[in-house]
């Protein structure tokens, strides 16, 4: 394909590698594993001699159209595919760092990655530096001699703080290290972090890329040395948290529709934010597209619109926002985000209920916070169901 295509051009066009049938929409290949043509050619493919697929946990014709398509989306040399968001971070920091190594990270992160980095890479000798989204001073001053990871998400998940990728990339060089974003809540019709000198994007394909909150899927992206050549696709080969097919085709077919989607979500977030802003009985209102929101400036020209998801406070705490969750009767009371219908959260008593108390206290995620990933219903019907609760409130 070329490069010269719109982004919404490459969502639908890139990686169809038609089979012998010339279908038009793209294969799907359920199979766990390939024939070879002979013993030769099989010791050929394991060596690497020969280029061509061998078993799914490996490589797969539907996985690769999805890697390619994403990798097109985002500007990267190279996508390794995996099975969820959780597993591309995972894989990341076991296929490139080592026992000993040291990742500083943004405090205001997606609950289980905090708590993988917190209790289950400490037990590799893997430490993490937990520091405030948007306090680009604060990073340099955290970086220590074996620092090989910095790690963001960008808008953060649930209170869309916005880190500066640019200026977050500029301390990741001089440290020596690379900067990983997780673009989830952005995905690349919105945010390209490569071009902001990012070196590795991150995504839970779950959410936007998919759209529908059908299946879980995951990607990591980078330049080609970086993923193939060193441990991420060796690691994922390995230890085996590969894309299913089946998932792979589910994804590549909502990617087709990305665009169109995160223009509309972010439309109709916009002006969910905007009346939540009016409602006596809302504290703060957290979107990156207001004017009001902190890094407003920062997100005009870091990310194309504000996005989807907003979060907003309750002056009333934790019984105002479960009287607000309790009383809807449209949009679904669920974790998942980045789906065509909406989806709302109390973060401190689900997605980021596990982490701890003093984390949650210094990520800002109070009890009387809610998140709302705004789908594509109407506006007029999303803001009355809200209206429902908080008017009680
Ligand atoms: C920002 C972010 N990153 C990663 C993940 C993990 O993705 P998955 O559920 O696909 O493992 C999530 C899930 O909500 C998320 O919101």
């Amino acid at each position: 394909m070329s490069d010269d295509f719109e982004l919404e051009t490459l969502a639908l066009h890139t990686g169809i590698h038609r089979s012998q049938f010339n279908e038009h929409s793209e294969g799907l290949y359920l199979t766990s594993s390939f024939v070879f043509d002979s013993a030769a050619q099989a010791a050929a493919r394991f060596s690497g001699a020969e280029a061509g697929n061998i078993y799914s946990r490996f490589t797969n014709p539907t996985v690769t159209a999805f890697e390619e398509r994403l990798a097109a989306l985002e500007g990267a040399e190279a996508c390794v595919a995996t099975s969820s968001g959780m597993s591309a971070i995972l894989s990341c920091v076991m296929g490139l760092l080592s026992a000993g190594d040291h990742i500083v990270a943004s405090r205001s992160l997606f609950g289980a990655t905090v708590n993988l980095f917190t209790n289950i890479l400490k037990r590799f000798n893997i430490e993490t530096t937990f520091v405030s989204a948007i306090d680009v001073r604060v990073w340099e001053s955290a970086v220590k001699p074996n620092t090989k990871l910095l790690f963001i998400e960008t808008p953060s998940n649930p209170l869309t703080e916005i880190s500066d990728i640019a200026a977050l990339a500029v301390v990741a060089k001089k440290a020596g290290a690379w900067l990983a974003v997780d673009n989830c809540f952005c995905s690349p019709a919105l945010q390209r972090p490569l071009d902001l000198g990012a070196d590795i994007v991150i995504h839970s394909a779950t959410k936007y890329l998919e759209g529908q909150g059908r299946v879980l899927g995951g990607a990591v992206l980078g330049k080609r040395d970086l993923l193939m050549e060193r441990g991420v696709f060796g690691f994922l080969r390995t230890a085996g948290p590969s894309l299913s097919p089946f998932n792979a085709w589910v994804i590549l077919k909502g990617m087709e529709t990305l665009k169109i989607r995160m223009d509309a979500h972010s439309a109709n977030a916009l002006q969910v934010a905007r009346w939540l802003e009016a409602q006596p009985s809302v504290g703060r209102v957290h979107y990156p597209g207001l004017p009001s929101h902190p890094q407003h400036e920062l997100a005009k020209r870091q990310q194309k619109t504000g996005g989807g998801i907003v979060s907003f406070e309750l002056k009333n705490g934790r019984e105002a926002a479960w009287r607000v969750v309790d009383s809807v009767r449209l949009i679904s009371i669920t974790a998942n985000l980045g789906d065509t219908k909406s989806t709302l959260t109390h973060p401190a008593t689900t997605t980021h209920a596990r982490i701890s108390q003093e984390s949650r206290d210094a990520a800002g995620i109070t009890e009387g916070l809610l998140r709302i990933a705004v789908g594509l219903e109407a506006v007029k019907d999303i803001t009355a169901d809200l209206a429902r609760g908080l008017d009680a409130s």
